[in-house]
């Protein structure tokens, strides 16, 4: 019953999610790195999204970019899997790349995630273009299995790059096999450390996809990457997939005790929606406003709107093989595919906080707006 008790009943810890929630708020505050991936971070890029609110069609600051969509690796949760087919293995060809990155600069282009599609390290020419990129003042980041970032890149990468993150997802190397389906973690690991040891200001961090088949595992590999001497580990799980209770519940008494890891040396961070478990989202924006922000350039050329629409076709711009990235951003081709895309087709969408912030800061209407 609700009753004057109302605060008593919905105030303070009521939740193992909220007990945790709170806890890992109390150590974010004190992170060097705070807010890492927080959505919010588009708040802070002022001059583009007034740009863009104005109307105005600039290629965007920031990309992705798929250099492979081959993997040596085979993880049996891989949103990508269905890229790493033996008829696909598409790879960008180099010079297509370099002249990418010099598109990309002229474009005024600010920053560059290299990613997949596959392993971006298996591209014999990634660590060049990234050295390419940092040379024109970008930022670069390299998300990657780590398998084969090997120790003669290390002093190279920590130089060239703003940031480099190993998608580990185990302590154990039965486990990783298991999960990664490659035998190799042991050479991960050298090259962790390699990676970490090496001098240069790019920050080295670790990913942990926690999952039911490594949740037991979520401490221990958090103990393993801090000694390592790595900068921090970053905790997630499936989007859009809802997290059974029982393995919910088993991941955030695992993270309580992973919070305990974080130090003045060493950050913990987890990813807000392992704390809701949300599964739905209404997308109720007049359209995709994050398409303007962050596309992707994918390993066989094609451009897609956005992370999320690398496997499907009905998010494909333009080709890089054929076309220049200024042709396809302003191009009959994007134009057209705007004009068709329907919100209630995309996949579960981890940019919709974003989405819905553009559109609010667009089409803020009250009558009665002096009042908040
Ligand atoms: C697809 S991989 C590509 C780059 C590289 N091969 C790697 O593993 O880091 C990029 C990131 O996507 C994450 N990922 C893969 N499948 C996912 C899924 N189903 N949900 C959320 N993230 C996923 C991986 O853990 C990895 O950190
Ligand atoms: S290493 Fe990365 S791209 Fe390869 S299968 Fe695993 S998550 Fe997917």
């Amino acid at each position: 019953m609700i009753n004057e008790d109302v605060a008593t009943l919905t105030s303070g810890i009521r939740t193992l999610a909220e007990e945790v929630g709170y806890k890992y708020a109390a150590i974010e505050r004190t992170h060097r790195f705070r807010f890492l991936f927080d959505p919010m971070r588009l708040l802070t890029q002022n001059a583009q999204l007034l740009a863009y609110l104005d109307g105005k069609n600039a290629f965007p600051t920031s990309v992705e970019l798929d250099p492979s969509n081959v993997c040596n690796h085979d993880c049996s949760f891989c949103i990508y899997h269905s890229m790493h087919s033996a008829e696909r293995g598409e790879r960008l060809e180099t010079t297509v790349l370099f002249r990418v990155i010099e598109e990309l600069a002229e474009l005024g282009c600010q920053s560059i995630l290299f990613v997949g599609g596959g392993e971006p390290m298996t591209h014999p020419a990634t660590v060049d273009a990234i050295e390419r990129a940092a040379g024109h003042g970008m930022s670069v980041g390299l998300v990657t299995n780590g398998s084969r970032v090997f120790p003669e890149h290390a002093a190279r990468l920590k130089q060239a790059a703003t940031y480099v993150r190993f998608s580990l997802d185990a302590a154990d190397p039965r486990l990783h096999a298991r999960l990664h389906r490659n035998d190799d973690h042991h050479r991960i690991v050298a090259n962790l450390r390699a990676l970490a040891e090496a001098d240069g200001p790019c920050t080295v961090g670790t990913g942990f996809f926690i999952n039911e088949v490594n949740v037991g595992d979520t401490v221990a590999c958090g103990r393993l990457v801090k000694d390592c001497g790595v900068d921090y580990i970053q905790y997630k799980s499936y989007s859009g997939i809802a997290i059974d209770r029982e393995l919910h519940e088993r991941m955030l008494r695992e993270l309580a005790e992973a919070i305990e890891l974080d130090d003045e040396t060493f950050d913990v961070h987890i990813v807000d929606r392992i704390f809701d478990n949300a599964v739905h989202q209404v997308r109720g924006y007049s359209r995709c406003h994050w398409q303007a922000f962050k596309p992707v350039i994918g390993a066989d050329g094609s451009v897609y709107l956005c992370a999320q629409k690398r496997t499907s076709t009905d998010g494909v711009i333009g080709n890089v093989n054929t076309t220049s990235l200024s042709e396809i951003w302003h191009g009959e081709q994007r134009r057209q595919v705007l004009a068709e895309l329907d919100l209630k087709r995309c996949p579960f969408c981890v940019h919709d906080r974003q989405n819905k912030l553009i559109e609010f800061l667009g089409s803020f209407a009250a009558p009665h707006r002096a009042f908040f």
